[in-house]
Formats: structure tokens, sequence, C-alpha cells
């Protein structure tokens, strides 16, 4: 109990859109379960423009790397031109090379009817998000996909090192180094060469067409996953819809001594200040970063208090077929936090 009075100095940044109503329903869940945060609120995305004249100005980079720790809302990357992804720039500034999203079936609102339980570990610093892109000439563009061995080696080993951490049995990597065979073929020379120094862990590729399709029919069969960058964000959002949608699926970005806990979802400009986002995503996102803080009892119980209020189908947000706003949401659920006491 004495560990409990400890103030933790984290990094919020609200974020765009439903940001801000989600990082504060998660604000008030930390708060339920017992830990005592400090919040420094920085500026990012959209909304830091106006004052700082940037999306990511460098007092919030500074704030992240001082606190070691940080929650963040999504932010808004406008499509076509405008300002590069605050999300990317982030990813690459703190070197957050890990992004690690478990999707589970475990909640009961899995729309698919076989369990699902697994771990995906995306690459995040490179591959297509590298931002370098050139117009070559009039009508013809260029992404550059850009691969390396140290940035493969290391979500390979983060994906191993996690899998036996937890006695997990499988790691897929998944890949489509039969058509690219250069930048997906050194991502996966890089993860053979990890994956023969874990003996106990089952090591298995699939080409990432097929995955998708797999992930559809044979969920069950998927564990943990390592995946570049681009591959890793379509397969998550495949997996979290087969788990009951984007507003239930939590997220990490870990580096070597820095955490950004997020959800998988963005800004949802459709529904922004309307009160109605699910803040599930990002509460288990935040219940992600109390078992990185040691919080591991407290974050047991928000997960069986989220469970609970989940098999009860009440207080639901609309897109889980519900018409509760994000308020009474939080309410219900604290409600069985406190509960469960
Ligand atoms: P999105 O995830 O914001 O929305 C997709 C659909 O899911 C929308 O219909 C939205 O209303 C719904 N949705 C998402 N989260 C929800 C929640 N918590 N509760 C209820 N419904 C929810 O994806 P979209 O529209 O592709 O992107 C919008 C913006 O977000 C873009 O600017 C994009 O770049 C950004 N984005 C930011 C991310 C981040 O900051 N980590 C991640 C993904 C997108």
């Amino acid at each position: 109990m004495a560990g409990k009075q400890k103030v933790h100095n984290v990094t919020l940044l609200p974020g765009d859109g439903i940001g801000p109503e989600v990082t504060s329903a998660a604000r008030k869940v930390v708060a339920a379960a017992g830990v005592i945060v400090d919040w420094e609120i920085m500026d990012a995305g959209a909304g830091a423009i106006e004052k700082h004249g940037t999306t990511l100005p460098d007092e919030t980079i500074a704030s992240i790397k001082k606190n070691k720790i940080g929650l963040k809302g999504p932010i808004t990357t406008p499509i076509g031109e405008g300002f590069t992804s605050v999300n990317v720039g982030l990813r690459k500034t703190l070197d957050l090379y890990a992004n690690i999203r478990p999707v589970r079936s475990a909640m009961g609102i899995s729309i698919h009817h076989k369990p699902i339980d697994l771990v995906i570990f995306r690459e995040n610093t490179e591959d297509l998000y590298s931002g370098m892109e050139n117009d070559i000439a009039p009508g013809v563009a260029q992404s550059l996909k850009i691969i390396t061995e140290k940035a493969s080696t290391r979500i390979a080993k983060a994906a191993f090192e996690w899998a036996i951490e937890k006695g997990r049995h499988t790691v897929h990597a998944v890949h489509k180094a039969n058509i690219m065979k250069k930048s997906d073929g050194l991502f996966l020379d890089s993860v053979r060469k990890v994956a023969i120094k874990y003996p106990d862990i089952t090591y298995k590729e699939i080409i990432v067409d097929n995955c998708a399709m797999q992930m559809v029919m044979h969920p069950e069969q998927f564990d943990v996953m390592v995946l570049g960058n681009l591959y890793g964000d379509i397969i998550s959002d495949l997996a979290a819809g087969l788990v009951g949608g984007l507003g239930v699926v939590p997220g990490a970005n870990i580096a070597e001594n820095i955490a950004v806990f997020e959800s998988v979802h963005g800004s949802a400009p459709d529904i922004a200040g309307k009160g109605i986002a699910n803040p599930l995503a990002t509460i288990l996102s935040a219940n992600m970063m109390l078992r990185y803080m040691g919080y591991g009892k407290d974050a047991d119980r928000v997960q069986a208090a989220t469970v609970l209020f989940l098999s009860e189908k009440k207080h639901l947000t609309p897109d889980m077929g519900g018409n509760a706003t994000t308020d009474e949401m939080v309410e219900a659920l604290i409600a069985k936090i406190k509960l469960l006491r």
C-alpha cells in the first residue's frame, strides 16, 4: 500500500478531436484505481499550431523525456497537403520503436465466435512511414520503404522477449518478402536470426495477404505477431474489428526507457465534441501504463471491472450499440472498480 502514495509525473497529450474527451475519462479511471498521477498537460497536434507555431513543440518532447511516461490522445493528420504526422514525428524523435497492441475477445463484446488473444508488435520508426516521398515526374509519385536490420532485429527481440516473459508459445512474422525481396526480405532475415535464439517459442512466417484472410477465418491461431510499420497498422485495425472495434483496443509505444500509451483509434472527427466517444481504448491504454509503472494488481482490478461492466451490456456508447454518453460510461465503469476494491 505504501507505494500507492507515491506521486507519479506523467505527460498527458490530450490530442485532437475526441482526444480530450477520452483522455479525461482515462484520468478519472487512473484516479479510481488509486494511483496518484500528477499529469503534465502538453500540447501536440492541430491545437498546438496557434500557440507554438508547430504541431510538435519542443516543450512537449522535453516533458516526455523528463517524465519518461506519457499518455496520448489521438492526433489528426490531414490527408494530402498539410503538416507531417505528429504521431510519426513523436515515435521517431523519442525512438519509440515498438508499438504493442494487445487484442482480446475476453471483454465479451467480440463479434468473432472464436477466442482471440493476440498481441501485435508493430515496428514503429521506419518502413513506408519514413516520410520520404517525391514527385519524380508529372503524374508520378514515389514513396521510399526503408527497412533496416537494426530496427527489424530490435522489434523481433521485443516480441520474443515479451513472449517468453508472458508465457506465450508462438511468434508469427508477417511479411511480403515474396514480392519485396530486398526490404521485406531483410525484415524476415532479421526476425529469423532472432527466432533461432528462442528455441522454446514456435516461430512461423505468414505472407500478409494470407494473414489478413486467416485473421478473419481462424484468428485463434495467432499468439504474438511481429510486423513492419504498415502491415502492423492495417492488421491491428483488422484485429480490432474482430473483437468489438477501435473503441476497445489499447496500445503502447515503447522505447528503451520511455513509454507513451495510446489507443489504436484516431481522432474521430465525425463524433468529436458530441460526448459520445467510447473511452475504453484509452482507459485500457492507461491500464497498460499502470502495469508498466508496476501497479499490476490495480490494473487487474480495472481489467476485471471492465469485463464485469461490459458483461452487463448497459451504459454503452453508440459505437457499441448503446446510447450512453462518454461520461455515463466512465461513471458506470468506475462504480465497478469501486465494487471490486
Ligand atoms: P478514426 O479511428 O478516427 O475513426 C474511424 C471510425 O471509427 C470513425 O467512424 C470514428 O467515429 C470511429 N471511432 C474511432 N474511435 C472511436 C471511439 N473511441 N469511439 C467511438 N467511435 C470511434 O480513423 P480515421 O477517421 O481514419 O482518422 C481520423 C484522424 O485520426 C486522421 O487525421 C488520422 O490521421 C488520425 N489518426 C490518429 C491516430 C493517432 O493519433 N494515434 C491513429 C489513427 C488515426
